[in-house]
């Protein structure tokens, strides 16, 4: 097999992606896309950032801009398993792309929904499917509850959610993606548990939480470097320029990233965090394609429903009180042994990848 990568490489990981983009889901697809070891075989719509019609919008459009032809987007449930949606276009902008502009496509999900997607993609790539979800896991829950044997047909899990003795971002103890459908993430994690998995054929879901993914923090200077290595740059971005100011790249990738980040830098600054952003879900996407990034704790995870002030809490078993088996590998850390910190070693990565990815459009 001769890859990008040359003739000892190994073939790239086949890879579904499920989720609500929104503004770091698009980075995330953009450094799948971009990487040779991925080959993304399609993308699933849950709604989350904004409403699922839009997501779905927004994963076409996407795909028009980078003139990609042959992945499959589904458009899933339009509500969570039982609680109400809810989205979030204070911190992702009215379309769910900050001030980013996609393209008008004439492109069309499939004719099936995303937890069908799901089921067709594990049994088409059986034992090989890289499962990523960026977003709440509403039609993961909902694929699971017709294909119970899921958990044994994927070669791995990754989730960007939850959120471990560590605060919440959406209510003080939990994060987004799970509260907005904590439901479905108690049935994802109840279901890897009660697979019977053993460690030495199937891995865990790898989940990638606040309390690391809040460490990748982007600042306008890091994206100054990848609109420079696209040959791209035209301004850093600034808390004082005006706001919604639209970025002058000349290359349509850089353009649309910029435009999209904008609008989260703007929110961020103005929830007192600063003028930046977190890269969640393509931090995920690096740890789906390379877990090697992350060091690991296998636990019992579960999520809090009832609790007046707790629910969407994701609660890890360190200890074993609950005698349960494990469902889950918590990312806790960068790897062991790493040359640099982990947010260099991501951002780093994520500029080799997308800049000539983004070079290709300019
Ligand atoms: O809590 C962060 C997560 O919620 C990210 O996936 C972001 O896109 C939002 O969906
Ligand atoms: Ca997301």
């Amino acid at each position: 097999m001769t890859s990008a990568a040359g003739p000892s490489a190994a073939p790239p990981l086949p890879v579904f992606a499920d989720v609500d983009t929104g503004v770091d889901d698009t980075f995330a697809l953009a450094y799948l896309l971009a990487s040779d070891d991925a080959e993304l075989v399609g993308i699933a719509s849950t709604g989350g950032n904004v409403p699922v019609e839009q997501v779905c919008r927004n994963n076409l459009g996407l795909l028009e801009l980078l003139e990609v032809s042959d992945v499959p987007v589904s458009c899933g449930s339009p509500q969570p398993l039982s609680a109400p949606l809810r989205t979030a276009e204070d911190t992702h902008g009215p379309t769910g792309l900050g001030y980013a502009e996609l393209p008008a496509t004439d492109r069309v999900p499939t004719a099936h929904d995303s937890a069908e997607a799901w089921i067709l993609a594990a049994h088409a790539y059986s034992g090989e499917l890289v499962g990523l979800v960026t977003g709440p896991l509403t039609n993961l829950a909902l694929a699971l509850r017709a294909e119970p044997a899921l958990p044994t047909m994927v070669r791995r899990l990754v989730i960007m959610g939850g959120s471990f003795d560590y605060r919440g971002n959406t209510t003080p103890v939990s994060e987004w993606n799970i509260a907005v459908d904590p439901e479905a993430a108690a049935e994802v994690f109840a279901a890897w548990g009660n697979a019977g998995l053993r460690p030495d054929t199937h891995e865990l879901p790898i989940v990638c939480g606040l309390n690391l993914t809040e460490s990748i923090v982007l600042t306008p200077k890091i994206l100054a470097r990848l609109a420079s290595a696209a040959d791209s740059h035209s301004m850093t971005m600034s808390v004082l320029d005006e706001r919604g100011y639209r970025s002058a790249a000349a290359n349509p990738l850089i353009r649309v990233l910029e435009d999209a980040m904008r609008f989260y830098f703007e929110f961020h600054f103005d929830q007192g965090e600063g003028y930046l952003a977190h890269l969640h879900d393509p931090f995920a996407a690096a740890v789906a394609l390379d877990p090697g990034l992350v060091t690991t704790r296998t636990t019992t995870v579960d999520v809090e429903l009832d609790g007046t002030l707790t629910r969407g809490m994701t609660i890890a078993d360190w200890n074993g009180h609950w005698g349960r088996p494990p469902n889950a590998s918590i990312a806790v850390a960068g790897a062991a042994g790493a040359t640099a910190p982990l947010p260099t070693v991501f951002f780093d990565r994520f500029i080799e990848r997308v800049a000539p990815f983004a070079r290709r459009f300019g």
